[in-house]
């Protein structure tokens, strides 16, 4: 079913990227002068996946280390959680809120009392769907509908005959579930002989995916390749895989997005077999971005993380120096 093909691999790095907008003064021109703390109240969405822990340890010693005193709350995946944290920050009064969205949709009214209290929202990790764009002064974070083309890019000059696709979906609502599904759907639809023969959520868990994966191993007995949108569900399919007595990377293929270092050790093990990264590491710049909106400085609209892919090979020789 498959032919081998080379990869490029590209170093990790980090850019930013499209047009600056303004600084409006909303903030205090003071904060983080010499001796004036900033304060950031970070609303994160839980602790779901290797990715999310990585991301919350580099926000912490990032902050740490910025001189920012950061209050953290995790919301559990919960929509509600996320909107009392930021209505929590907004009346503590903090300099800044930065906060990584749940789903994409129903946050107008929560980030239109942040700009009613002129506090500055940076958005990280996950965009919002909402027309007014004064809503946040910035999005930081990884382009998902790319990485869904890479994947798909990558299972269209590998197959080789007739592939039947189970994807394990993100978090239902969630950017990066809507656009890595958008992505790869958009790089196979030239090639008939891939299909997507079944869609689920996974709620980007080890759990979530272990179990739509027993679920559909059953119903959908031509499986033949994965596509999960986090390396944590793409594990728990392969433990469902191994479950229903077939192999892992060889009867059935796995694609995942993330590169976490349980991904990459199963990519070097030959369970996975090309995984699309996703860095988590965006606490540094993030908080460059927050000393900025919070002077009242102009930031650009969009900053990009840039992000390579991984084969198997590439994964055995970038595996020691992972660092999550
Ligand atoms: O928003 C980033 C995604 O969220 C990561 O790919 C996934 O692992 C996490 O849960």
């Amino acid at each position: 079913m498959f032919k081998k093909i080379a990869t490029i691999g590209c170093a990790l790095a980090l850019a930013t990227l499209t047009a600056c907008g303004a600084g409006d003064g909303s903030a205090g021109g003071s904060k983080g002068a010499a001796g004036d703390k900033i304060v950031m109240g970070f609303a994160q969405v839980g602790a779901e996946s290797g990715w999310r822990t990585a991301n919350t340890k580099s926000v912490r010693e990032s902050a740490e280390t910025a001189g920012i005193e950061l209050k953290f709350s995790d919301a559990q995946q919960k929509q509600e959680n996320q909107i009392k944290a930021i209505r929590s920050y907004i009346q503590q009064k903090v300099d800044v809120i930065a906060f990584s969205p749940v789903v994409e949709t129903g946050w107008d009214a929560v980030l239109l009392e942040a700009k009613r209290a002129k506090i500055p929202v940076i958005l990280t990790d996950r965009a919002i769907d909402s027309t007014d764009t004064s809503l946040y002064k910035t999005f930081l974070g990884s382009d998902f509908v790319e990485e869904g083309r890479k994947a798909g890019k990558w299972l269209t000059e590998t197959a080789n005959g007739p592939v039947n696709v189970a994807e394990l979906q993100g978090t239902t609502g969630a950017a990066p579930a809507i656009d890595r599904q958008k992505g790869f759907k958009e790089a196979i639809a030239q090639k008939p002989d891939i299909k997507i023969v079944a869609t689920q959520s996974g709620d980007f868990t080890r759990a979530g995916g272990k179990q739509v994966m027993e679920a559909l191993l059953r119903s959908h007995p031509n499986i033949n390749v994965v596509y999960a949108h986090n390396d944590d569900m793409g594990l728990g399919a392969i433990e469902a895989i191994k479950a229903a007595g077939k192999k892992p990377g060889t009867d059935i293929k796995i694609i995942t997005v993330d590169a976490v270092k349980a991904g990459m050790q199963a990519l070097a093990d030959g369970e996975i077999n090309y995984i699309v990264e996703c860095n988590p590491l965006l606490g540094d710049q993030l908080m460059d971005l927050a000393k900025k909106v919070v002077k009242g400085e102009s930031v650009p609209e969009r900053v990009v993380t840039e992000e390579t892919t991984f084969t198997t090979e590439q994964a055995k020789k970038v595996l020691k120096d992972r660092k999550y």
